[in-house]
C-alpha cells in the first residue's frame, strides 16, 4: 500500500521537517513517497491515498493544478479537488458565512484600490491567488496614485484589507485541525519593519498551548466548512489575527498548509493517524 505525499519539484523531499512525517508513517506501516504533482511518471491510480502537502508552486499554475486534483479518484485524495478549487482564491474570504473575518474587499481596478486605501488609512493589498506572502504590499492613504494602485490588480483582482497592526504584537496564530480535532497551535511573529510572518521575511514561529478562544474560531471554521462541502474536511488550518478585541480568520488553508514539522515534529502523529484511518475507511487495495 503506497501513500503519495504531494510536493513541488523544487521541494523533492517535502515540506520543512518532513522526516518527522516520514518516520510517523513508517512507524504505522505505511509506505509513503514524496512526489511532485506535475511529475508525469507518477502512478496516481495505483496509490492507496494521495495527500497534498507542499505544492507551493500551484499559485503560478492554478488551473493546471486544479485540473490535476480533479483528475484523481476523489475518495483517495485528502480534502478533495472541490475544496482546493474554493480555497485557492482568497475570494473565499467573502464566503465564510457567520465566521469572524478580517474585513476584506476583492477589488478589480486601481480606482477602487485608491478609494479603499483612502478610507482605510493604512491597508494591505495582496494577490487573490497567492501564497508565502508574495506580492503583499502595505499601502498608505495620500501616497497612492491610480496608476500604481492598478499595478496591484493582477489576474483581474486584488484583495484589500485594513492593516491589522496587532500582527506585530499578537502575531498570527495558526490552529491545525485534523479530522475535526484541534491538534496544535503555533504563533508566528514578523520581523521588525515587516507584517509578513513567513520565515523568508525573517518571521519566527513557535508552538504554544491551544488557546480556547483560538480553538473556538478554528472549530467553527471546521464546522462551517463541513456544512459548506457536505462532509467533514480531513484537515483545516485556520490562521487568525487579533482584530477589534477578538480572534478573527485571516486565512483558511485547505490545500498545502505546512504542518510546522520543523518546530513541532509531534504534529506528524495526528496527520499520520489521519492517513491510516482514511486508508482503512476507503478500503482500497491494488487489484
Ligand atoms: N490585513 C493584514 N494585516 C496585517 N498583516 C497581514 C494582513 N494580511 C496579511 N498579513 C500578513 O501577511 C502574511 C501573508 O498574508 P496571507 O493572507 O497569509 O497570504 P499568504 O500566506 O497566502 O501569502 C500573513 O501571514 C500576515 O503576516
Ligand atoms: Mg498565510
Amino acid at each position: 500500500m503506497t501513500v503519495l505525499l504531494v510536493t513541488s519539484r523544487d521541494l523533492p523531499e517535502g515540506e520543512p521537517g518532513a522526516a518527522a512525517l516520514d518516520a510517523a508513517l513508517a512507524a504505522r506501516g505505511v509506505d509513503a513517497q514524496w512526489v511532485a504533482w506535475d511529475d508525469p511518471s507518477v502512478d496516481w491510480a495505483g496509490a492507496a491515498l494521495v495527500a497534498v502537502r507542499a505544492t507551493w508552486d500551484y499559485t503560478e499554475r492554478a488551473p493546471e493544478f486544479l485540473a490535476w486534483a480533479a483528475s484523481l479518484d476523489q475518495a483517495r485524495l485528502l480534502n478533495g479537488a472541490d475544496v482546493f478549487s474554493w480555497n485557492h482564491d482568497k475570494r473565499y474570504l467573502l464566503d465564510l458565512g457567520p465566521l469572524p473575518v478580517v474585513p476584506t474587499a476583492v477589488l478589480t481596478s486601481g480606482a477602487q484600490v485608491v478609494a479603499a486605501v483612502e478610507s482605510l488609512g493604512t491597508a494591505v493589498a495582496k494577490p487573490a491567488v497567492g501564497a508565502g506572502g508574495e506580492g503583499l504590499v502595505v499601502l498608505r492613504a495620500g501616497l497612492l496614485d491610480e496608476r500604481a494602485a492598478s499595478s496591484y490588480v493582477t489576474r483581474g483582482s486584488v484583495v484589500v484589507q485594513p492593516l491589522v497592526e496587532s500582527v506585530r504584537s499578537h502575531g498570527e496564530v495558526s490552529v491545525f485541525v485534523v479530522a475535526g480535532r484541534a491538534v496544535c497551535q503555533v504563533v508566528k511573529l514578523p520581523a521588525a519593519d515587516e507584517v509578513r510572518v513567513h520565515e523568508e521575511y525573517g518571521g519566527v514561529s513557535r508552538p504554544v498551548p491551544l488557546d480556547p478562544a483560538c480553538v473556538e474560531v478554528a472549530l467553527a471554521a471546521d464546522g462551517y466548512l463541513a456544512e459548506r462541502f457536505g462532509r467533514r474536511l480531513d484537515y483545516v488550518r485556520a490562521d487568525l489575527l487579533w482584530w477589534e478585541d477578538r480572534w478573527v480568520v485571516s486565512e483558511i488553508e485547505l490545500i498545502e498548509p505546512g504542518l510546522y514539522l520543523d518546530t513541532v515534529p509531534a504534529n506528524a502523529d495526528p496527520f499520520a493517524d489521519l492517513v491510516v484511518q482514511t486508508v482503512e475507511r476507503v478500503g482500497w487495495s491494488p487489484t
